[in-house]
């Protein structure tokens, strides 16, 4: 067989995850210590676990609705609308297999051959490779560190032709933990205001906030809910990645054409995940406020050490990720964090793994216990005095 002839191309051309790269790499060292994953280090919340063992127990293994449950999706309607000021009806809201699954079929529900989709970077890694599997153009907007990695009105302007039919708003952002202003947010929208562009607004990290401001939705500006779909989930706000649970919430039109592919090709989200979500929903507040309170701790530890240590970074306000800086050092991100590997056995991510402007910076992630974090940071300490880098 030739697959290589059989493979589609635009399958066969997909960029592969520059993550995984150094997680593999990691996974042959034993005493390696890794900040690379952008995974939660706390376990699900128990209220939460327990009303999944119940599903179970009371034998609810069966598929639920296509768009999910209604008793879930109603109290993502009053979730948002409790926390984020959204007002949503029951159908405007889909269940789906993460938040990645929701990302997925909002681009495969808009996007045709040829359509432009505006992408702010450096951000997640998926965005890029679905456009193109859809046809679609991916066109990149380089945020910059002047900026704190916020995108501008005037970026936006500059990028949007008559082509451009969808923008990925990534905020709060992996990997630098930009988060926008309601300011921000409002200049945004005066650009997309009169024009047909959809937005896919990420806000996975809505409740990972920092200091004074909540998180503001982009739909909740006036005038963007009807071109907005508000992309959210489980994973990282409930400690619950392997639930695999996340919802769009959006215009119903769009949402009934995300369902019909979500029907195709999954049916519907793991039924117990869905009945767990129910009760986090429900009753976890405190439990987010808890862990955002350790990640804050954790986060002003992480920034002060590596500005210390000359790795500048701005300071993040969202998400579990800092973004220093590598240029001390002189290497590319990718030279520098594969011997801050081999060297001192400490795995970060290279900058550009999350698109060209990402480079000269690493993400770090701060979602590790603090004795983790101390010997990461002391580890690459130490590597940056062993090769002359190191700023004091
Ligand atoms: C910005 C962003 N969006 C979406 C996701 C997908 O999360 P999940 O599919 O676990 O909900 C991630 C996961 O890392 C992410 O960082």
């Amino acid at each position: 067989m030739n697959y290589n002839e059989l493979l589609a191309p635009s399958a066969k051309t997909m960029r592969p995850s520059g993550i995984r790269k150094f997680f593999d790499l990691a996974s042959d060292m034993p005493h390696c210590i890794s900040l690379g994953v952008g995974e939660p280090d706390f376990k699900t919340p128990w209220s939460v676990r327990d009303a999944g063992i119940r599903s179970l127990e009371q034998g609810r293994t069966k598929y639920t609705a296509n768009a999910g449950l209604k008793e879930l999706r109603a109290e993502i309607c009053r979730y948002l609308e409790r926390r984020f000021d959204l007002k949503y009806d029951v159908p405007q809201v889909l269940v789906t297999v993460g938040g990645s699954e929701a990302i997925d079929l909002a681009i495969r529900a808009l996007v045709q051959p040829g359509d432009e989709v505006i992408i702010p970077e450096p951000c997640f890694v998926c965005y890029e490779p679905i456009t193109q599997l859809t046809g679609g153009v991916p066109v990149h907007i380089a945020t910059r560190a002047e900026d704190e990695f916020r995108l501008t009105a005037e970026q936006l302007k500059a990028a949007i032709t008559p082509r451009t039919k969808l923008v990925i708003f990534p905020y709060p952002n992996n990997p630098t933990g930009a988060v926008m202003s309601v300011q921000d947010l409002e200049e945004i929208a005066a650009v997309l205001r009169d024009t047909n562009i959809m937005v896919l607004s990420d806000e996975i990290y809505s409740e990972l906030t920092y200091g004074l401001d909540r998180h503001v939705s982009f739909a909740s500006i006036p005038g963007m809910a009807e071109r907005t779909i508000v992309v959210n989930g489980f994973s990282k706000s409930y400690a619950m990645t392997g639930w695999r649970l996340g919802y769009a919430a959006g215009p119903e039109p769009i949402i009934k054409v995300m369902t019909k592919i979500h029907q195709s090709c999954i049916m519907s989200a793991p039924t117990t995940s869905q009945y767990a979500a129910i009760t986090a929903l429900r009753q976890c507040d405190d439990q987010i406020e808890m862990m955002r309170d350790e990640y804050n701790r954790r986060r002003r530890y992480v920034v002060k050490a590596l500005n210390q240590m000359g790795l500048t970074c701005f300071e993040p306000r969202g998400a579990f990720y800092v973004f220093p800086s590598i240029q001390v050092s002189g290497l590319s991100s990718e030279e520098f964090c594969e011997r801050l590997l081999r060297e001192k056995e400490v795995a970060i991510i290279p900058g550009d793994a999350f698109g060209a402007s990402g480079e000269g910076y690493a993400r770090i992630s701060y979602a590790y216990s603090v004795d983790h974090l101390q010997t990461a940071m002391q580890r690459i300490r130490a590597f940056l005095q062993e090769n002359g880098w190191l700023k004091d």
